[in-house]
């Protein structure tokens, strides 16, 4: 393996790369010194002029890491006499692996992704995967961590382009190491006091931002469920009654949404007892704009059926190519 400049050179002992902390199958063992390279596994040329080598305050990441410590020593030993000492000094070397990967994954040099096809990687990573009888050292669980993060995307990389994300927000990150240190829930005020507190702030502040002075909200872990909750909530402002008399009470209700949706929204009528026959797609203009006209000609097509349409889903920026549906228009009609 070889580094593309000071810093990946002195960082290249402490990289995880396909041999380096590895006897060749992928398990533990000592790092080859006498290979160069990092965690992404590319070739590229050094420089000395990295300025970020005559930096000393980086000092630590070119550590060569020393895990003998950890050989043989197994989870329960957090637990035991003198456990806390070892917690932190098994923290910190896993605290290690992250900055190296983040150093490294920036690099624009390095390769974006150490793509394999699954069952190679599957094959590769078995020591990784593998699910033992018997709990592993916490020296083969510091390998693992290095491993698994040689065959990430590197999202952090000056190449990685996404439309949902790209780039890598440290102080989000940051925010993310606090919430898992924190090892709470949001169940009650009781268990999470600041947290109940920050989500009344941000919600607050998000209702504002759709001009709305009251109201409550509740966070989604993801795009799906944020579909579920919206159809959820058309129906239930069409139909309150569903709430209490169930599906039968309402008439046959009809969902139109931009054809270029997410598959999302489908399931959502179908989780929802909708049918997916009362889903209906509205076909998009060359841009993936819903054509509103279209819309229109369904929406009459259904209440001629008797059924009652109950949501239109416009999208500001389709999964595939961004595009916003004219939502004025469409409030409009
Ligand atoms: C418009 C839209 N809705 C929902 C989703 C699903 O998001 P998630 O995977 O976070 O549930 C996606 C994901 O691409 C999306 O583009």
């Amino acid at each position: 393996m070889a580094c593309d400049c000071g810093i990946f050179n002195k960082l290249k002992r402490g990289m995880a790369t396909g041999n380096s902390n590895d006897n060749g199958n992928g398990n533990k063992g000592k790092e080859d010194k006498g290979k160069e390279g990092d965690s992404s596994g590319n070739n590229a040329s050094s420089s000395s002029k990295n300025t970020l080598v005559k930096d000393n305050r980086m000092a630590p990441l070119c550590k060569s890491p020393d895990w003998s410590e950890f050989e043989g020593v197994k989870a329960s030993a957090f637990y035991s006499a003198g456990g806390e000492l070892r917690a932190c000094r098994f923290l910190t070397e896993v605290s290690q692996i992250l900055m190296q990967y983040y150093v490294t994954s920036r690099n624009s040099k390095n390769k974006l992704l150490d793509f394999h096809h699954p069952h190679q990687l599957r094959e590769m990573m078995g020591h990784c995967l593998d699910l033992d009888e018997s709990p592993r050292d916490l020296e083969q669980l510091l390998s693992d961590c290095k491993e698994t993060l040689k065959y990430c995307v590197k999202t952090g990389h000056g190449h990685f382009f996404n439309q949902l994300s790209t780039g890598l927000d440290i102080v989000g990150l940051a925010g993310e190491w606090l919430t898992a240190v924190s090892n709470t829930n949001m169940f009650t005020y009781e268990v999470a006091p600041v947290f109940t507190l920050m989500e009344d702030v941000v919600l607050r502040r998000m209702l504002s931002k759709v001009g709305w002075e009251d109201g409550d909200g509740t966070f989604a872990p993801g795009g799906a469920v944020s579909n579920l909750y919206g159809v959820l909530l058309a129906r239930h402002h069409t139909f309150p009654n569903v709430k209490t008399e169930g599906m039968p009470s309402c008439a046959q209700p009809v969902v139109f949404t931009s054809e270029q949706s997410h598959f999302s929204i489908k399931r959502a009528c179908v989780l929802l007892g909708l049918g997916t026959n009362n889903y209906i797609k509205i076909p998009c203009d060359s841009r993936g704009k819903m054509v509103v006209s279209e819309l229109e000609q369904q929406i009459l097509a259904a209440k001629r059926e008797g059924k009652v349409p109950m949501m239109v889903n416009a999208m500001c920026g389709t999964t595939v190519m961004g595009a916003f549906d004219p939502t004025e228009e469409i409030a409009d009609l």
